[in-house]
């Protein structure tokens, strides 16, 4: 909890948590993380997109990891428990078997990926995707608000993004992988329960819609002669929210809305708004975000603005792997809780993972289920537990996969 304290004051904001991917504050993060690992008894690295790797050998040096971790990135003014719980458990857990002189028949490597929220580039679950390898290049062209692209804040970071292939791990390289993480929703805090196992990680869609509107003279244009880009965004968000609420399951939203020229008189020409559109089934998702495009051309059409809409990321609904599942299930028992299971609303690294190895996650409860937001809050007595549960996932994972 100490260390987690220590991380969450690594930001590029003074006087809150914003630790956003290749930022100078990112980078510190690492080398802190990093300084931890070793500290455990790991042999560190990083790879060319800055994913920081801690590997404790087996019995026998060399052979498949099962894999633990999360990520160091945040979202702008985040908590401090999103993503740093789940790589500090990770380490802890490692610095259990070294102190114990344990060696399992699997190495155990810590991950601690970056740009898992896309909050910097809006290219989620970046690093990790670059480790399946499936990382497209044009990816890494991608520009932040500040117009720096991947590359180049690979490059000023000490990356290498035309290395990008080499994050790639083989098949069989990684046995298995599994996340510690806050739950960042009600459940399991309504159930009076510390920790659950994952079963399956919600679907999502991210685009980024553009209004064209005709900027004027905000005193002397009649109102029903004016080509408002930012009335007619207004109406599409409306409408989005009309259309994820009457959808069982489904959630969108606009975070993120720009407006120009931005000025408090003159009528609003362009404005740019983001959509993240989630769900547990795809194939709802997907009728709902053809739905959604159908209405912003329908109300473009009435008020007689442009429309673009660049849908730039996808990711479908993941079933976690039944025995890893089962296994969490069985490490919770262990430490005495009940098995509960449950889905993830939020985007994980592991449903990235799930395409490489089996892949699973232990939840753990979160006051009034908070997340995304500084009062993210959890207790010494679940973080223990959800240590000890980690450990004994990590065992049990090693006698099944033998
Ligand atoms: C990550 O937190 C996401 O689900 O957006
Ligand atoms: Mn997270
Ligand atoms: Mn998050």
């Amino acid at each position: 909890m100490a260390r987690l304290d220590t991380l969450g004051a690594i930001s590029e904001v003074p006087g809150q948590l914003t630790r956003r991917y290749l930022s100078p504050a990112h980078v510190e993060s690492i080398r802190r993380t990093e300084a931890w690992m070793v500290e455990a008894g790991m042999a560190v690295r990083t790879d060319p997109l800055l994913s920081l790797f801690g590997r404790y050998e087996g019995k026998a040096p060399g052979r498949p990891a099962i894999m633990i971790g999360s990520h160091l990135d945040t979202v702008v003014d985040a908590g401090r428990y999103d993503g740093g719980l789940g790589v500090l458990a990770a380490i802890a857990v490692v610095a259990e078997l070294a102190r114990a002189g344990e060696r399992l028949e699997h190495a155990v490597e810590v991950a601690a990926f970056g740009e898992e929220e896309g909050s910097r580039f809006s290219a989620h679950i970046l690093t990790s995707s670059a480790l399946i390898g499936v990382v497209k290049p044009a990816l890494l062209d991608i520009r932040d608000a500040s117009g720096t692209s991947v590359r180049e804040a690979l490059a000023a970071a000490g990356g290498d993004a035309k290395a990008y292939r080499a994050c790639a791990r083989r098949k069989g390289e990684i046995a298995a992988y599994l996340e510690l993480h806050i739950e960042q929703g009600p459940v399991l805090e309504a159930k009076g329960l510390a920790l659950g196992a994952v079963t399956a990680i919600n679907g999502s869609v991210r685009s980024t819609v553009t209004v064209t509107g005709f900027a004027g003279h905000a005193g002397t244009v009649p109102m029903g002669s004016r080509r408002d880009a930012l009335t007619a965004a207004s109406e599409m968000i409306l409408g989005l929210e009309r259309l994820a609420t009457a959808e069982q399951g489904l959630v969108a939203t606009v975070g993120r809305v720009k407006v120009l020229p931005g000025a408090t008189n003159v009528i609003p020409s362009r404005v740019e708004f983001t959509v993240d559109m989630r769900g547990p089934d795809d194939a709802v998702r997907r009728q709902a975000h053809t739905r959604l495009l159908a209405d912003l051309r329908r109300i473009a059409k009435q008020r007689a603005v442009g429309i673009d809409v660049d849908t730039f990321q996808e990711n479908p609904a993941v079933t976690l792997d039944a025995g890893v599942v089962e296994v969490v299930g069985e490490a919770i028992a262990a430490c005495g809780q009940e098995p509960f299971r449950l889905p993830s609303g939020a985007g994980h690294d592991a449903g990235i993972m799930a395409k490489l190895c089996p892949s699973g996650m232990l939840f753990l409860r979160c006051k009034n289920g908070i997340s995304h937001n500084p009062a993210e809050s959890i207790t010494v007595a679940d973080a223990d537990l959800g240590v000890h549960a980690l450990l004994e996932a990590v065992r049990g994972l090693d006698r099944r996969l033998g």
